[in-house]
C-alpha cells in the first residue's frame, strides 16, 4: 500500500499528501508558539479545538459564498483539504487597533477603526515575516496588480462574513490573519486556518481576550478560552452545518 508523504511540518500543523490525489490531510498539533517560534509550549487539546473551530468557520464562510481549500473534517484533529499553491503572504485585516498596529502607530488598543485596514506580511521565517507594502509584493513577484486586488477583495469579504458570524456569538472581531492559495486553474482560495490562534477575538460585553493573546501575553490558560469559542459556535451554528 502506498503511504502518505509528509509535505510540510509547521508550528501548528502537519500536511500529508495522499497518494494519487490532489487532496491533503492536515493534522492540527497541540503546539503553541509565539514570537516567531521563540516561545513554544505543548498544550494538549489545542490542535483539536483549532481544527474544529476552523472547520466550523470554513463551512459557515462557504455558506456565505466564500470558498476555501477546506473539504471536510475527518476527525477531531484532522481535515481534508484541496492542494493549492500557497502565496507567501499573511494578509491581516484590522477593525480595531491592537497588537503590532497599536505599537507601531501609537494608537490605543481598543480604538475602533472607521474602515477596515489591510496589511501584508511576507511569510519568511528567516526574515521574521516582515511588514511589506504593495510595491514590495509586486517587486518580489508574490502577486500581480490584478491578483492583489482579488486578494484585497477576498480579505474584505472574509472580514464582513466573519464579523457577522462572530457578532451572533457575542464576539468582537478585532483583527485576523488569512492566507491564500492558488488552485492549478489559478483561482484564489482562502487557505490555512481561521482560529483563535489567527484572530483577535474579544468578548462583546467584557472585552475579555478569547484568543492567543492569552498565551502571547502570559495572561493564563488558553484551553478554556478556545473551548469557550468552540462552544459558542457549536451552540449557535450546529443546526446550520
Ligand atoms: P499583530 O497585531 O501581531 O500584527 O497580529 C494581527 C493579527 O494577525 C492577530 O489577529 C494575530 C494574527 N497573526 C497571525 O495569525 N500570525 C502571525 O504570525 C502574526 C504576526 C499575527
Amino acid at each position: 500500500m502506498e503511504t502518505e508523504e509528509l509535505l510540510y511540518e509547521g508550528k501548528a500543523k502537519k500536511l500529508f499528501k495522499k497518494p494519487n490525489s490532489s487532496e491533503l490531510r492536515v493534522e492540527y498539533l497541540d503546539q503553541a508558539t509565539a514570537l516567531n517560534g521563540k516561545k513554544k509550549d505543548e498544550i494538549k487539546g489545542k490542535g483539536a479545538l483549532n481544527n474544529q473551530i476552523t472547520s466550523y468557520l470554513f463551512q459557515l464562510l462557504a455558506e456565505k459564498g466564500i470558498q476555501s481549500h477546506f473539504i471536510k473534517k475527518i476527525s477531531k484533529h484532522e481535515q481534508l483539504i484541496e492542494m493549492v499553491e500557497m502565496i507567501p503572504l499573511e494578509v491581516v485585516v484590522r477593525n480595531v487597533a491592537a497588537g503590532s498596529f497599536s505599537k507601531r502607530l501609537g494608537i490605543n488598543e481598543g480604538t475602533s477603526l472607521p474602515e477596515p485596514i489591510i496589511e501584508y506580511y511576507y511569510k519568511d521565517d528567516a526574515l521574521d515575516d516582515p511588514f511589506i507594502n504593495q510595491d514590495h509584493i509586486y517587486y518580489l513577484g508574490l502577486a500581480t496588480v490584478d491578483e492583489l486586488e482579488e486578494i484585497r477583495m477576498l480579505a474584505l469579504s472574509v472580514n464582513e462574513a466573519l464579523q457577522d458570524i462572530f457578532e451572533k456569538i457575542n464576539i468582537r472581531l478585532v483583527d485576523f490573519k488569512i492566507e491564500i492559495g492558488k488552485t492549478e486553474q489559478g483561482k484564489m482560495l482562502l487557505a490555512d486556518e481561521i482560529s483563535p490562534d489567527t484572530c483577535r477575538l474579544w468578548d462583546s460585553l467584557t472585552n475579555a481576550h478569547l484568543d492567543k493573546d492569552i498565551y502571547r501575553r502570559d495572561l493564563g490558560d488558553i484551553l478554556p478560552v478556545y473551548q469557550e469559542v468552540f462552544n459558542r459556535l457549536e451552540k449557535e451554528f450546529t443546526s446550520c452545518i
